[in-house]
């Protein structure tokens, strides 16, 4: 009895893991979020069971309904692969399900995957390191659990790089915090939709332009001296929008 809980990468359907790639091509069941691309799930067999429990608006299957159709597909026999965006671990809410499998007594393999934390920045040439620019880098979400928020005046660090997941609804008051916190309005900001997908934006800004800057979710927006870098030759891929000079 396994439950393989398996990170499905940032989108694009080649920066999956191999041993992710193994695990699909043998899947009877594979249950999946709203972030995995049609083309990852086309790689499962025909006979696979594909079940979405992506949350969405309007449709969203909570937590423990998950958990338990986890235990009961693993109870199963099959091979069961569960398919979460990027890593598993971040901000994926693969703790909670290990921690219910685990309970059950059923076996759980963890595959991690490329998160779009750090694939998101680089898909447009943004390094969330770099000598010389930023010592560091915080990974936070700009949408927490029970309202209980991050306080951004307590990240603002010009020496260091901000990524920030599932911030583009908050991205006002974010960017007020952050000011407030002492970071320059002239901050260079990159917000990168749909990261490693076909259909990938990236906006070039400064934080003082963040609260109103056109971006939708899924996005990823990166905070710091490294978000003025641009290390990729592939621009045909992204479609770029510079706030800075319009
Ligand atoms: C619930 S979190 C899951 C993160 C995921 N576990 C990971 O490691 O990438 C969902 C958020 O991740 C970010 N995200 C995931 N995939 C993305 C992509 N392809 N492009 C931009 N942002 C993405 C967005 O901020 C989105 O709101």
């Amino acid at each position: 009895m396994t439950v393989h809980l398996v990170g499905a990468g940032p989108g694009s359907v080649d920066l999956l893991t191999v041993r992710a790639l193994r695990l699909i091509e043998r899947a009877d069941v594979l249950v999946f979020d709203r972030l995995v691309e049609q083309e990852v799930l086309d790689l499962a067999p025909q006979h696979c069971e594909r079940i979405d429990v992506g949350k969405r608006p309007g449709f969203s299957q909570s937590q423990a309904l998950i958990n338990s159709l986890l235990v009961s597909l693993g109870e199963s026999g099959k091979t069961v692969v569960r398919l979460k965006g990027g890593d598993p671990f971040v901000f994926g809410r693969g703790g909670e399900e290990y921690e219910a499998l685990h309970e059950a007594g059923i076996h759980c393999e963890i595959v991690p995957g490329i998160s779009s934390s750090l694939a998101g920045p680089l898909s447009a040439g943004v390094p969330v390191t770099h000598r010389g620019l930023s010592h560091g880098v915080s990974v936070v979400t700009g949408h927490a659990r029970d309202g209980a928020y991050v306080d951004f005046r307590k990240l603002a660090n010009a020496d260091m790089t901000l990524v920030i997941l599932m911030g583009v609804s908050r991205r006002a008051t974010i960017m007020t915090e952050l000011l407030e916190g002492g970071l320059e309005p002239s901050t260079p900001l990159c917000a990168i939709e749909n990261a490693t997908r076909e259909d990938q934006r990236v906006l070039r800004a400064t934080l003082g332009d963040l609260a109103d800057l056109d971006v939708h979710s899924p996005a990823v927006l990166v905070v710091g001296d490294v978000a003025s870098l641009r290390f990729t030759d592939e621009s045909f891929l992204e479609q770029i929008v510079d706030v800075t000079h319009t």
